[in-house]
């Protein structure tokens, strides 16, 4: 049984995400979620969390709420994309239980310290609370079983043609993880673009009961969903990698994030080439994209099966 850390924004794709967590408890063991803003802001991200821990099953998984908005500047929203809620047309029932008191970033540090080499720290947000862990301590980096984030893109942004919005809404918070000596397994857009819900996956969701009523109307709240194309679920990837990472192709790289550029602020610069240097990232480069949703489609079949 795998530990893993889920700190998120949920954000549809995020809830995607910790439906496929729910739906693995037999190889996941989710040993707490934090929650961050990002596609909207802390109190609708950390509210959707708490909705989702008792819509999903995913009994008593600590929430813990953790920073609002970026380290230094001006903080980016997605409710553009994932509505003013953040679960776009997806309602849910509201939670009946409290966030845990204390902060994300004390939570994550006592987790790792509790359980140095054991837990796998899943980031699918802006990465403030890690960064702001680094700086609490720094030896979280060696306690870390792993660290896996969705986030960044060796190619093409999303939020604009340079940066990829997790990056973009704290760079300052990115440059900090890239930089703190772990290595990080960077699950970015140039993946994540693949793992799309098109109308045949949206098929093999539909019959799966009450969970149906998140995940397909979470997808077309996102995008609309055609035989051809639809939504990604960029987040699910992450935690798909703990629970199978074989289905990605990971090639070392150091990755820098840029913070300064009028243009380019967020964009992760990624050199495959080390010429010498360590690597500070595995960065993903290919999905097994039939391997991932027979993954995915197959833990939410579990989890529908539970939740009925
Ligand atoms: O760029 C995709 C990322 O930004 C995902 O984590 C999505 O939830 C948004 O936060
Ligand atoms: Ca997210």
């Amino acid at each position: 049984m795998k530990k893993v850390l889920i700190d998120c924004d949920p954000g549809i794709d995020d809830a995607l995400a910790l439906a496929l967590a729910a739906g693995s408890r037999d190889a996941l063991d989710l040993v707490g979620v934090t929650t961050v803003g990002g596609n909207v802001d802390l109190p609708l991200t950390t509210a959707n969390a708490l909705a989702l821990r008792e819509f999903l099953d995913l009994g008593d998984v600590p929430v813990t709420p953790g920073s609002a908005g970026a380290l230094l500047r001006h903080t980016v929203r997605a409710d553009h994309v994932h509505g003013a809620s953040g679960l776009g047309a997806v309602v849910l029932p509201a939670p009946v239980r409290e966030p845990s008191e204390g902060h994300a970033v004390d939570f994550i540090v006592d987790a790792l310290r509790a359980a140095p080499g054991e837990i796998t720290l899943v980031a699918v947000g802006p990465l403030t609370n890690l960064a702001l862990a680094v700086r609490r301590e720094p030896r979280i980096v060696e306690w870390a079983r792993d660290l896996v984030i969705m986030g960044g893109s060796y190619t093409r942004g999303n939020h604009n043609p340079a940066a990829e919005f997790n990056m973009l809404a704290d760079p300052e918070a990115a440059a900090i993880v890239f930089g703190a000596g772990w290595t990080v397994t960077m699950i970015g857009l140039d993946v994540t673009l693949t793992a799309v819900v098109n109308a045949a996956v949206l098929d093999r969701m539909r019959p799966l009961g009450r969970l149906a009523e998140l995940l397909v109307t979470g997808a077309q709240s996102y995008m609309a969903v055609t035989a051809e194309g639809g939504p990604a679920i960029h987040d699910a990837c992450a935690v798909a990698y703990t629970l199978d990472p074989s289905l990605f192709t990971c090639v070392p790289a150091v990755v820098d994030v840029e913070t300064a550029g009028l243009y380019t602020r967020g964009m992760t610069v990624v050199d495959f080439d080390l010429a010498g240097r360590e690597p500070n990232a595995l960065v993903a480069t290919s999905l097994d994209v039939p391997g991932f949703w027979d993954l995915v489609i197959g833990a939410y079949e579990r989890l529908a099966a539970r939740l009925r």
